[in-house]
């Protein structure tokens, strides 16, 4: 099978975008996932596939959060590796701070992962060779205009995965984040549709001149959750198609391109 072959995951955030690619590709590889959405239409697509159970509900409730480990425990009998990726992206200048949006971002973007860690603490130690992998962003490495709030979660999630990483050492986890840049995901989607032109803006900052796929973002996931990552703990890696490495002299001559066509 694949080298998750025996293994379990959890993912969060798997009922759509970057959770649904990377659950889906944990499985290709041989994992059994519980699949964790507060959207539980959106998880239809696990049904009827054995590798797959599906949990609906929020992951800022403890509650949610002692659920998904006791069902992986229960379906799986082990836990080995803990995606954490469930996010939301408000959006609005810092002039006009929406106190409860902020709230809510800060909620679900980092409670929900600090609660996600702590459930899953004692399962993940039991294995042995437990990995954690966190959604973070590129937005939690510099700023955006009118994404102050999300901006805030993000580099707080950026230095939690650091953090993390020091304390469970000494459990044999391992901690890493993703930093994704812009990828064609139902956050992304609506941007594209209601403000195009500031979609085409943003892909311009693209070097690779194209929004990524959530299985480009899954591929890198599944890596640092693999043993082949076996020494890589509390590192953030960009998959960003070179956003990250422009210093602003960049300028791409064309026009963007919506998607990996000929690529
Ligand atoms: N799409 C991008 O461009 C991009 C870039 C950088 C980082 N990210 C991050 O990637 C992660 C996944 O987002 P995506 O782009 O796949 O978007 P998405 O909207 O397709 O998926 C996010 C999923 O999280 C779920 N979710 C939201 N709040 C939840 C909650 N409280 N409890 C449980 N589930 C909840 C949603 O229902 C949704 O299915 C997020 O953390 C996001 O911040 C996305």
């Amino acid at each position: 099978m694949g080298e998750f072959s025996g293994r379990a995951a959890i993912v969060t955030g798997a009922a759509s975008g970057i959770g649904k690619a990377t659950a889906e590709r944990l499985a290709e590889q041989g994992a059994r996932v519980v699949a964790a959405d507060v959207d539980e239409d959106g998880l239809a697509w696990v049904r009827g596939n054995d590798a797959f159970v599906a949990r609906a509900g929020d992951v800022t409730s403890v509650a949610f959060n002692a659920d998904l480990v006791e069902t992986c425990s229960r379906a799986f009998g082990r836990l080995d590796a803990l995606v954490l990726n469930a996010g939301i992206a408000p959006t609005g200048l810092l002039q006009d701070a929406d106190l409860a949006s902020f709230d809510r971002v800060m909620e679900v973007n980092v409670r929900g992962v600090v609660l996600g860690l702590q459930a899953a603490l004692p399962l993940l130690r039991s294995s042995g060779t437990g990995a954690v992998v966190i959604t973070a962003s590129i937005s939690g490495l510099g700023g955006d205009p009118g994404m102050w709030a999300y901006n805030t979660s993000k580099g707080a999630v950026v230095n939690l995965v650091r953090a993390a990483c020091l304390d469970l050492a000494r459990d044999g986890i391992r901690v890493n984040g993703v930093c994704p840049g812009p990828i064609r995901t139902g956050l992304t989607e609506p941007v594209g549709r209601e403000t195009p032109e500031l979609m085409d803006e943003m892909l311009r900052s693209v070097p690779l001149q194209r929004i990524g796929e959530p299985s480009e973002v899954a591929e890198l996931i599944a890596f640092l959750a693999s043993p082949r990552a076996s020494f890589i703990t509390g590192v953030l890696v960009p998959v960003d198609g070179g956003i990250g490495a422009n210093a602003g002299n960049f300028r791409p001559a064309g026009g963007p391109t919506s998607g990996a066509e000929g690529q």
